[in-house]
């Protein structure tokens, strides 16, 4: 059975470092627009300067842009058998439009779709984005608190570099926290009333987290 899952919450509450444990567990693809509009930027494209204007703010980038990257992207044939969204959708417009997306492409094939919603109190989360860093190689993600590289600076993987998000300040964290607060919190409502939501605690250890994940999903 195809298996499509979307990843909800606020900023830094765990959504990449959870849907990357989960792409390897299941063998599905991990699609993030936060990381396909950071690329975009990177290689210097039209879309990529317009979206680097509204996430240097904390805002949500236009729809007319990440609605091309998100279509193409599952219409690829990695995505037949299912995937893992995180980042998307950001806004009930773009859920009403995702709801198209799934119907389209998963016509009259049997599909378990479900939501997890990770839940952090607002008091954990600047801390985390303040010591997050990223491998600019590979992308991983680490904290330099609770889950630091082993050579500092250094990606465990495969030894990239380290670096900071260019939005990871206090300053647009603080636009980020009231963008999802205002555009993205609504959509629990939404996706509890579909019956597809699954709320997880984000506040335990990684691991942990993990756990209650896997759980929820079998
Ligand atoms: P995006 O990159 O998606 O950012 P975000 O939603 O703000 O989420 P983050 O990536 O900050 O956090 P996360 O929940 O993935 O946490 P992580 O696992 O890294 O989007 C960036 C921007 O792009 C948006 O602001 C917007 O402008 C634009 N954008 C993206 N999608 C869009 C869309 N659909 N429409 C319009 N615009 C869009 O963890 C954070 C830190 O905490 C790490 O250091 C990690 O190691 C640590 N950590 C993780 N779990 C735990 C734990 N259990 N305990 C302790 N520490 C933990």
């Amino acid at each position: 059975m195809k298996q499509e899952f979307i990843f909800l919450g606020p900023p830094a509450s765990g959504k990449g470092t959870q849907t990357e444990l989960l792409a390897k567990e299941l063998n599905l693809p991990h699609v993030d627009t936060g990381s396909m509009l950071r690329a975009a930027i990177k290689n210097g494209s039209e879309e990529g300067q317009i979206a680097k204007s509204y996430m240097d703010k904390g805002a949500l980038v236009p729809a007319e842009i990440v609605v091309q990257i998100i279509k193409n992207r599952l219409k690829e044939a990695d995505c037949n058998n299912g995937f893992i969204l995180d980042g998307y959708p950001r806004s009930l417009e773009q859920a009403k439009f995702l709801d198209e997306i799934l119907e389209e492409i998963n016509q009259n094939e049997e599909t378990k779709i479900l939501v997890i919603r990770i839940d952090v109190a607002k008091e954990f989360l600047l801390d985390r984005i303040l010591n997050r860093r990223f491998c600019s190689k590979c992308g991983k993600i680490y904290n330099l608190k609770n889950s630091a590289p082993k050579v500092e600076n250094t990606c465990d993987v495969c030894a990239g570099e380290l670096a900071i998000r260019n939005d990871d300040t206090e300053e647009v964290a603080t636009k980020r926290f009231e963008t999802y607060t205002n555009e993205t919190a609504p959509l629990v409502e939404y996706y509890e009333q579909k019956g597809w939501l699954k709320n997880i605690n984000g506040e335990q250890e990684i691991s942990a987290v993990f756990e209650d994940i896997k759980k929820a999903i079998q």
